[in-house]
């Protein structure tokens, strides 16, 4: 199939995971929000079929086809590599093959539980498409689930869900994901620890956990159902105390399951100290991101404290990928 027009631009999500990661791969729910930072992809077709790929994330390059065959053979060690897998992807979609300029700008840091790579692939995916005809949310967010693949080994599926839909989800790997209609209006702070770290070693070391002592890990997964389930409640009843309270709980519980580290520990702690109503890690844990559940009065106190790490106020954005 040929091209219907020569450019597009798109920009997706970044997302934080407010409760269940880790536990969302075993089938248990997760509740996620997509934040107002974005990563932006222009897409152009080129006169030969070479894929250009320049950023703002330290990653680019050119690739011919030769390139990128080679590149499909190796494991997973730079963002280029699932990017250009959801390029072909979403061509193989169309029936189609050009050559692309991608220009990708990322408002966020990637490798620190933020979703960047989602991001990243959800953006290309709608704006490779938007090339060639249509596609909807649930195509979009369904051919990024393998380039994710390449990232995070095992996914739930659930990044790249709130990256194609945005707002605040409900996701659980079995039946998909629902939004969350609530005007809960979350005042919170995202802190980076600084650590890169990759989701999917995160994700290996916790299947290890479960192959070791799957009672002991069904007990910690059980808990993380109970308190999304409650969570989920706090949502509605617009209950910022206990759901502060259960995000705390959530902390610890990723704690036990051994994908925290003292920094986060620490910076947790710093939060609640200074007035936060919850603190937790978001995402794969390991390093990255601790975020913040805050009110107005607390909230430049608790920034101050967090001296020398990157720190930004964050809102529930409410649109997933857009095509502009
Ligand atoms: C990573 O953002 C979230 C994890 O739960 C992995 C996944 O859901 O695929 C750690």
């Amino acid at each position: 199939m040929n091209p219907i027009t020569n450019h597009v631009g798109t920009s997706a999500p970044a997302k934080i995971i407010l409760f269940g990661e880790h536990f969302v791969v075993y089938n248990k729910p997760a509740i996620l929000a997509s934040i107002d930072k974005r990563v932006h992809v222009d897409v152009s077709v080129r006169n030969d079929n070479k894929i250009v790929i320049k950023s703002n994330m330290g990653f680019g390059g050119s690739f011919d086809e030769k390139k990128r065959k080679q590149l499909q053979t190796k494991s997973f060690k730079s963002l280029v590599q699932p990017i250009l897998l959801a390029v072909t992807d979403t061509m193989e979609e169309f029936n189609a093959s050009v050559g692309l300029d991608l220009n990708i700008r990322s408002e966020f840091p990637y490798g620190v539980g933020l979703g960047s790579s989602a991001a990243c692939s959800v953006a290309i995916i709608a704006a490779v498409g938007t090339l060639f005809g249509k596609l909807n949310r649930k195509k979009i967010c369904n051919i990024s689930l393998n380039a994710e693949k390449l990232v995070h080994r095992n996914p739930s599926g659930a990044d790249s869900a709130i990256c194609s839909y945005g707002g605040l989800i409900l996701f659980n790997k079995n039946n998909n994901m629902k939004s969350i209609n609530s005007d809960i209006d979350l005042e919170l702070i995202v802190i980076n620890s600084g650590i890169k770290r990759t989701t999917g070693k995160l994700v290996s070391n916790v299947k290890q956990k479960f192959e070791r002592d799957a009672d002991m890990f069904m007990d910690l997964a059980n808990t993380s159902e109970n308190i999304t389930i409650q969570a989920l409640k706090a949502i509605k009843d617009k209950d910022y105390d206990e759901l502060g309270a259960l995000m705390t709980l959530n902390h610890s519980l990723l704690y036990k399951l051994g994908v925290s580290k003292n920094i986060l520990d620490k910076l947790v702690e710093i939060a609640l100290h200074n007035g936060a109503l919850g603190a937790k890690i978001t995402g794969g844990g390991g390093g990255g991101c601790i975020i913040v559940l805050t009110n107005k009065h607390f909230k430049n106190k608790i920034m101050k404290e967090m001296k020398g790490y990157e720190t930004f106020v964050s809102k529930v954005e409410r649109d997933g990928v857009i095509i502009k």
